[in-house]
């Protein structure tokens, strides 16, 4: 068994004994909130409004608000130490992969790194390239109502067992000046199943999240700010997206903007076979 093999075993083992841990706990379970209150974590049949399902089979996107189901200003605190991103000076990040076991359990899965093709990203400098980051703390990933976001979100993908999921948190903050990051080009992130969920934006303004039809950006379909506990769900492999640049709105205060991104299914062949060498027992969207 290699490293990667027993590290997933020892957190599958893990896992186990966790989830007989929470067996008693009840359908509509109770996470504890950090302002004392009790947050109440839905089934997750019932996480996502009937219109999110039509509008991704109709449009191929839906937007809506999770900010009922998670405890937004704990989430919020895991971006007091978020590492800056090795390879964007102005950016920070954590990233880890998870995958649901065959209990349904959510599972955190040892390192493996980002690896997008050319296709996939525009930047010469990230493309046909690993990057290595550090990975979600275990305190966040062991919450109740992140395990509850991620099982929901998969259940709504359809994801099955062993697909291996990326989560990642990053963003852009500072102080004093305008923010030099130019927003992002059209373009897709090389995968079926994509989501934006926005954990905080304070003095900020642009970040404007527009959807197209095609990566020349001919057909407009949607243009939308995302508040905090925002989501934006995409049919990453039907549409294109794109995120203005960010610029303070009060000039001389601090500024912040951070992100939730998480998606599944790659159709990026190089982050295939980087998924393959670290998880051999992965279930891929790999091309017959
Ligand atoms: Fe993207």
């Amino acid at each position: 068994m290699n490293i990667a093999n027993r590290g997933v075993r020892q957190l599958a083992d893990s896992s186990r004994k966790l989830t007989l841990e929470q067996s008693s706990l009840a359908e509509h379970y109770p996470a504890h909130s950090t302002d004392g209150t009790t947050l109440h974590l839905p089934l997750t049949s019932q996480y996502w409004p009937k219109a999110v399902h039509e509008e991704l089979k109709h449009q191929h996107w839906s937007k809506s608000s999770i900010s009922a189901h998670i405890d937004l200003n704990a989430w919020q605190g895991f971006l007091k130490d978020l590492p800056r991103d090795p390879y964007v000076n102005t950016r920070w990040k954590r990233m880890s992969w998870l995958h649901l076991n065959d209990q349904h359990e959510v599972e955190t899965l040892g390192e493996c790194p980002m690896a997008q093709g050319g296709r996939f990203n525009d930047a010469a400098s990230m493309a046909d390239r690993l990057r290595y980051y550090a990975p979600l703390e275990e305190s966040f990933t062991e919450r109740e109502d992140v395990r509850a976001f991620v099982k929901a979100w998969a259940d709504m993908w359809g994801i099955g067992p062993r697909e291996p999921i990326l989560m990642q948190i990053t963003g852009v903050r500072g102080d004093g000046t305008i923010d030099p990051l130019q927003g992002q080009g059209i373009h897709a992130d090389g995968c079926k199943y994509l989501s934006i969920l926005v954990v905080n934006r304070e003095n900020v303004s642009g970040a404007i999240n527009t959807l197209y039809r095609d990566k020349a950006g001919s057909e407009l379909l949607s243009t939308t700010e995302l508040a905090p506990g925002e989501v934006l769900h995409i049919h990453d492999d039907q549409l294109f997206h794109s995120v203005s640049s960010i610029s303070q709105e009060n000039a001389g205060q601090h500024f912040e903007r951070f992100i939730i991104i998480i998606n599944c299914a790659f159709i990026d062949e190089f982050q295939n076979r980087m998924l393959r060498r670290h998880f051999p027992g992965a279930v891929l969207n790999e091309s017959k």
